[in-house]
C-alpha cells in the first residue's frame, strides 16, 4: 500500500464519537450535521423517481435539468454585476467531499505545493496529502473576539511555486468568513502567481450577517469565468441532506469535460433518484434554507453567550456555519483536545469534536480548542450541554 495512505491519521472526531457511540446518555454535538431529517418534499422526489424505475446510470456531469437548475440557483445568489454562472461550468458530484477530491485530483500532482488556510475541516488537508502534495498551512488567528486571516502572511506563502490555494469560508470549524476585500486581494495575487484557488463554499448560505443575497461573499461574485477558480458546493448543509451525498463544482468551462472524465473514474455519476431530490430542493417553492438559517442563528445566539459566560472559556462569535469553536484556557488541564474530548464523553456525557482534528501539526498556541456543532433542533439540548460542561469544569 502507498506510504501516504498508511500515514493517514484516523479521524479524531471519529475516535471521540466511537468512544460514545450507542450511549444514550451522551449529548452529541460532534458531527457537522443538523439532527433534523430532510424535508418531506425532497424525500418524496427521490421516492417518486425510484417508483418510476429511474435506477440507471446517468451522464457523468449530472442530469441536464439539475445542472441547469444549479446554474440558475448559483446565478441567483450572485451579487449585482457578477458574471452569470453558465451550465457548462457545472458538474454534479457525490457530495461536497467528492467535489473537493475531484478538484484536487484535477489540479494537484505529487510534489506540488499546496497552501491551505487552517484550522479547517480535516478532509481539505488530507486530500492534497493523498495526492502526494507538499502542504503548507497558514493559520487564522483569534484577535479581539473574532477570527482573522493575516493577509500579508497568506500572500507571502503563495508564490509562483504554489499550485493550489485551498480556502474554506464560512469556515468549519471557526465560523470565520472572508471579506470581499480579502477575496479580491487573494484573487489578484493568485492571478499573478498562476495559482489555482479551490474555494470550499458549502456554508455560503449559512451566514448570519445581513447581506442583500443572504450569502457570505463568494469568489464567484468577483472572478472571471475563466479564472483559475474551482468552487465546491453541497446539498448537505443548506438543504439538510447530509446522508444523500450530493454536491457540485463550479469551474472554468474549459475544465468541465476533463472533470467529466474524472467523475467517470471515481463514481461514474451521482444516482438519478438522488439528483431528482436535489432538483426539487433547488426548485422547491418551499425554500428550506432561510428557515434553517433563522433557527441556526437562534442556536448560535443561545450557545455562544452561555459559553462566553463560563470562566476559562474563550469563544469568538461565528459569522457563518454551524459551529462554535472555543478554547479551554487552562492548558495544563485541557491542552490535549483529543484527550479532553474523550474525557468529556465519559465523565460529562458531552460529545464535542477535538480542535486538533482541524489543525496540521498544531503549535502550542493551537492547543485546547473544541468544536461544538450547534445545529440542534431542540435549543434546550444546547443549554443542557453547557450545564454539563460547566459542572465538569468545576470538578
Ligand atoms: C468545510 C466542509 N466542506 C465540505 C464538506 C462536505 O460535505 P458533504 O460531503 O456532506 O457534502 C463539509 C462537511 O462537513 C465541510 O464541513
Amino acid at each position: 500500500m502507498r506510504q501516504t495512505v498508511l500515514n493517514l491519521e484516523e479521524s479524531m472526531i471519529r475516535q471521540v464519537a466511537n468512544a460514545g457511540m450507542g450511549r444514550s446518555d451522551v449529548l452529541k454535538f460532534w458531527f457537522g450535521e443538523s439532527d433534523e431529517a430532510t424535508p418531506a418534499f425532497i424525500r418524496d422526489a427521490a421516492i417518486a423517481s425510484l417508483q418510476l424505475g429511474e435506477t440507471f446510470y446517468a451522464h457523468n456531469l449530472g442530469l441536464p435539468e439539475l445542472r441547469d437548475a444549479i446554474a440558475a440557483y448559483s446565478t441567483g445568489l450572485r451579487c449585482p454585476g457578477a458574471a452569470p454562472i453558465r451550465v457548462d461550468r457545472i458538474a454534479v458530484t457525490s457530495g461536497g467531499v467528492n467535489a473537493l477530491m475531484l478538484a484536487v485530483q484535477a489540479l494537484v500532482d505529487a510534489g506540488d505545493e499546496v497552501v491551505a488556510v487552517t484550522p479547517v475541516w480535516p478532509n481539505l488537508t488530507a486530500q492534497p496529502m493523498i495526492m502526494g502534495a507538499k502542504l503548507r498551512c497558514v493559520s487564522l488567528k483569534p484577535v479581539a473576539g473574532e477570527w482573522r486571516l493575516d493577509m500579508a502572511e497568506l500572500l507571502a506563502a503563495i508564490t509562483p511555486a504554489t499550485k493550489l490555494l485551498i480556502v474554506n469560508a464560512p469556515n468549519n470549524p471557526t465560523g470565520w468568513t472572508m471579506s470581499r476585500a480579502e477575496q479580491a486581494s487573494i484573487l489578484a495575487h493568485c492571478r499573478l502567481t498562476g495559482t489555482w484557488i479551490l474555494a470550499d463554499e458549502v456554508y455560503e448560505r449559512l451566514y448570519f450577517d445581513h447581506t442583500p443575497n443572504g450569502c457570505a461573499p463568494s469568489f464567484l461574485d468577483i472572478a472571471d469565468p475563466e479564472d483559475r477558480l474551482v468552487v465546491a458546493h453541497s446539498f448537505s448543509k443548506s438543504f439538510l441532506m447530509t446522508g444523500w451525498r450530493l454536491g457540485w463544482l463550479v469551474m472554468p468551462a474549459s475544465m468541465t469535460p476533463h472533470m467529466g472524465k474524472l467523475v467517470e473514474f471515481n463514481t461514474s455519476c451521482a444516482p438519478v433518484f438522488i439528483q431528482r431530490a436535489g432538483l426539487v430542493a433547488l426548485q422547491g417553492t418551499n425554500d428550506v434554507t432561510p428557515q434553517l438559517v433563522a433557527h441556526l442563528k437562534t442556536c448560535r445566539d443561545t450557545l455562544v453567550p452561555l459559553l462566553q459566560a463560563l470562566p476559562g472559556v474563550e469563544v469568538a462569535t461565528p459569522k457563518g456555519g454551524m459551529y462554535a469553536f472555543f478554547r479551554l484556557s487552562d492548558q495544563d488541564r485541557f491542552g490535549d483536545s483529543l484527550e479532553t474530548a474523550k474525557r468529556l464523553v465519559v465523565e460529562a456525557g458531552l460529545g464535542l469534536a477535538p480542535g486538533n482534528a482541524f489543525m496540521v501539526n498544531p503549535t502550542p498556541q493551537a492547543q485546547g480548542w473544541m468544536r461544538w456543532c450547534f445545529a440542534s433542533h431542540d435549543v434546550v439540548r444546547l443549554e443542557q450541554g453547557v450545564q454539563r460542561l460547566q459542572r465538569w469544569l468545576a470538578l
